[in-house]
């Protein structure tokens, strides 16, 4: 009795036909080309065996979580080449509002114009500098006017103005009188904006972080490195 065909796993001749008796147990077995009138798949029908599959498989599930994995990371690390919103230049008071040495609280309104411009009010802290080595992290030509943000590095609590430079009240981190980190969790001075003089005021025209010695830093966000190893590895510390 011809109980089955066995066409092969994969579709490769010859193919068997067998003969049981009547217990199952097979008597006879031949093997042959195809059967006229049945139909095959022919092996290059799918190009690939099972193995084939499950290797290219692994390679594509592989490449996608590789993908899912990688990405946030060089959105990291990217991010502050291509983001952020180009900063609007803002008044930050009349020249003679400034006097030497001493630090005055400004509150900026950037983009003053948009509906949620109260939020995005910032403040700085801006001091005249009777000599240009008062401030020992100014910039070429920026240093007749410090103006510092009040961002801490640490979290970015506001910082507070003391006699010997700024505080910050959250977590004890402190900083001298041009911003350099003196001590506690902040990883780098404070930002600094940059300035010009239009007419008899001092604008505020863009924002950028210091590196520990003082050079400018890409603008990051509190809490980011912008000096060393730490800087490449970010969030990683070595
Ligand atoms: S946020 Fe300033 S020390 Fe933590």
């Amino acid at each position: 009795m011809l109980r089955a065909l066995y066409p092969g796993r994969h579709r490769r001749f010859p193919v068997y036909t067998r003969n049981f008796d009547d217990e199952g147990a097979i008597v006879a077995e031949q093997a042959h080309g195809p059967i006229p009138g049945r139909e095959y798949l022919a092996p290059t029908d799918s190009g690939m065996s099972r193995g084939q599959f499950l290797t290219a498989a692994s390679i594509g599930v592989g490449g996608i979580m590789g993908a899912l994995i990688a990405a946030p990371v060089a959105g990291m690390a990217l991010g502050p080449v291509f983001g952020g919103e180009k900063f609007e230049p803002v008044v930050l008071g009349k020249l003679d509002e400034f006097k030497d040495g001493e630090f005055v609280k400004v509150v900026l309104h950037p983009h003053g114009d948009k509906p949620d411009a109260y939020v995005r009010k910032k403040v700085a802290f801006v001091r005249r500098n009777k000599d240009a080595k008062d401030d020992s992290l100014a910039l070429d030509g920026q240093e007749e006017f410090s103006v510092v943000s009040n961002v801490c590095m640490h979290l970015g609590c506001p910082v507070q103005a003391s006699n010997t430079g700024f505080v910050c009240p959250c977590h004890g981190g402190s900083y001298n009188k041009d911003g350099a980190r003196q001590a506690g969790p902040p990883v780098r001075p404070l930002d600094r904006y940059k300035w010009e003089k239009r007419g008899d005021e001092l604008w505020a025209t863009d924002i950028y972080a210091l590196k520990n010695d003082g050079g400018k830093a890409t603008h990051r966000d509190p809490g980011q490195h912008t000096s060393g190893l730490e800087s490449w590895f970010y969030p990683l510390q070595p």
